[in-house]
């Protein structure tokens, strides 16, 4: 057995229907983790938790349903005996353009599943579990949460948000939980449909190692930072990006700066 290996270990994951949750799930249960899959509808997140091999149940829950999430980690506890890991990954980003032109229903949208849902999950399994037997948190952020962007301020101040937090709990929540954050750059989903369809091309040429993310990428870091090799790792923010953020790879490359 190694430090990455998760038997024994039970997971929710919100959010968990297709996309990086979905490729989350499958990663988990792979390294011998049980999983909890949420998503809005019943229907979704049990053909989810199909998908998944291993031990995994689908529950509907919107992520900022206080009742629907306080029954998922009820229900968690109850079928798998312990919620030793959850991984926020819920997101949604419903504001597109400046951010002086967006409205209080998108703000409010947007700050409630990207922010408010990993605040709300993570002081439920607390309460439940955690608290008292210890556990390891993932809350899904953004490379955008670290950059500005023209179209995209509000979800990208979101999360923002969310980084800043996941250091705040890991203190809060120390030294029995551990609270960490993802930063992904552009990966093939439909959320981020926006960012590379019909431009994979460029968008993949940018990046230092040539291509787009897909959910898998993300899924692998997840389990690590959620296994006990990464016993020694809390209030970290762990961008997963091919080096997206490092800058435009093909300026470097080319050998044609000039020096002065
Ligand atoms: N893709 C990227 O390039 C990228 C980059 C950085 C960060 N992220 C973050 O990664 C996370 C997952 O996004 P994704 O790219 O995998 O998107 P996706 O493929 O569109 O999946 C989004 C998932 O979230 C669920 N969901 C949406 N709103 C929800 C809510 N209110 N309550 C519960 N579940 C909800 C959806 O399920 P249902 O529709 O079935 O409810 C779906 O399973 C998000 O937090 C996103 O901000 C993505």
């Amino acid at each position: 057995m190694t430090a990455l290996d998760l038997t024994g270990r039970t997971a929710i994951v919100t959010g968990a229907s297709r996309g990086i949750g979905l490729a989350i799930a499958q990663a988990i249960a792979a390294a011998g983790g049980n999983v909890v899959l949420t998503a809005r509808t019943q229907e979704a997140a049990d053909a989810a938790a199909a998908q998944v091999t291993g031990n995994a149940i689908g529950v509907g829950a919107h992520a900022t349903d206080e009742a629907a999430a306080r029954r998922c980690v009820e229900l968690t506890v109850e079928h798998f005996g312990s919620v030793d890991i959850l991984v926020n990954n819920a997101g949604t980003n419903p504001a597109y353009g400046p951010v002086v032109s967006q409205d209080h229903g998108r703000f409010a949208k947007t700050f409630d599943v990207n922010v408010w849902a990993p605040i709300l999950w993570t002081s439920l399994v607390t309460e439940a579990w955690m608290g008292e037997h210890g556990g390891a948190v993932v809350n899904n952020a953004s490379i955008g949460g670290l950059v500005l962007d023209p179209n995209i301020g509000m979800y990208n101040g979101a999360k923002a948000a969310l980084i800043h937090l996941t250091k705040q709990m890991a203190l809060e929540l120390s030294p029995a939980i551990r609270v960490n954050a993802i930063a992904p750059g552009v990966v093939r989903t439909k959320l981020a449909e926006a960012l590379w369809k019909d431009k994979e091309d460029a968008v993949a040429t940018s990046i230092a190692l040539n291509r787009i993310g897909e959910p898998g990428d993300i899924a692998d870091a997840v389990a690590f930072l959620v296994s006990d090799a990464a016993r020694w790792i809390t209030g970290e923010i762990l961008v997963i990006d091919g080096g997206q953020r490092l800058g435009d790879a093909p300026l470097f490359r080319s050998g044609a700066s000039i020096s002065v």
